[in-house]
């Protein structure tokens, strides 16, 4: 089979089997092109919401999929790699946070989205790269823990100087790889180019960068920009698709390492076999820990517009 028959078999049976694909932007295009709707973290989860298949199908990581899950409880939700963990979002465990939290009892607990649902039970609020700044400006406590992105949470308190941000020793392996200096080859080499990176990259490349933001902040940016070429700071998926996208500009990767192996492990064929009622992990939650996790996610929503 070519590439272009299992996409049509696959929105052949999607249809006939009422599945809707979610795709993060993370995906590769074959993948993008077959589904529904493609996004960051927070576009995938406000469209979650309001779903009307009785299948999903979340083409992503675990998180991802547990987050469509509390959404939609009543749903069958299937993650499309079951090896497609987030190392971020499995950091930090319940008991470490609510330790913390006995010590820090007048602080307001903000979780980047990249956790585990049970995490999100002895959270506050959730956040994602595209909402974080917003949401925690307009939480009414000084004191914020963020967890467990320390990159993210830095970005963040350089934002709010009025708030009082305590952060912990996590964050995403992938982005945090980067270095100054493959930022400072990738600027010799392209000397024109702008530079757009994730808030996950540390500090010292956020502050060398022409703009910060989300997967989906980078794109849209790259492709209203009136600039010609851009270097790319986040999985090297955003640069292909912004070349598919933007044949007149050009795309270079920040790093070549920049490639999360979990995003990765999603193939055309387990999207194939998804469909088809033979692959991934259905994802089952506890109405506990739904109940008590999904609060976290329904406020990051309220809040973030
Ligand atoms: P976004 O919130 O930009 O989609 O990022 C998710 C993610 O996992 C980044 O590494
Ligand atoms: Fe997790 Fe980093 Fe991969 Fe995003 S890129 S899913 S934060 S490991």
């Amino acid at each position: 089979m070519t590439v272009r028959e299992v996409q049509d078999e696959i929105i052949r049976i999607k249809k006939e089997n009422d599945v809707c694909i979610l795709a993060h932007s993370y995906m590769s295009h074959d993948i993008v092109e077959v589904a529904d709707f493609t996004g960051d973290s927070y576009a995938l989860s406000k469209f979650a919401a309001t779903v009307p298949n009785k299948n999903v199908l979340m083409c992503g990581v675990r998180f991802m999929a547990e987050t469509v899950k509390m959404l939609s409880p009543e749903k069958r939700v299937i993650l499309s790699s079951p090896i497609a963990g987030c190392p971020m979002a499995e950091q930090m465990d319940k008991e470490l946070i609510e330790g913390i939290k006995e010590k820090y009892s007048d602080y307001t607990v903000v979780a980047y989205i990249n956790t585990t649902a049970e995490l999100k039970t002895v959270c506050d609020v959730c956040v994602t790269s595209s909402s974080a700044v917003k949401i925690v400006g307009e939480i009414e406590n000084k004191n914020i823990l963020f967890i467990p992105d320390c990159n993210l949470g830095a970005y963040v308190a350089g934002k709010l100087s009025n708030k009082n941000i305590k952060l912990l020793q996590g964050g995403c392996p992938v982005h945090a790889a980067v270095t100054k200096r493959d930022a400072e080859t990738a600027k010799k080499l392209h000397p024109n180019a702008e530079m757009l990176v994730h808030p996950e990259c540390i500090p010292a490349i956020v502050s060398m960068a022409d703009y910060v933001g989300s997967t989906s902040g980078i794109i849209n940016y790259a492709k209203n920009s009136g600039g010609k070429e851009f270097i790319i700071g986040t999985e090297n998926s955003i640069s292909e698709h912004l070349q598919y996208e933007c044949p007149d500009k050009s795309f270079y990767p920040l790093s070549q390492g920049l490639i999360c192996r979990n995003m990765k492990s999603t193939t055309l064929i387990d999207v194939l076999n998804c469909v088809r009622g033979n692959g991934g992990e259905e994802i089952f939650l506890d109405s506990e820990t739904i109940s008590k996790a999904r609060k976290c996610i329904d406020k990051m929503i309220e809040m973030g517009g």
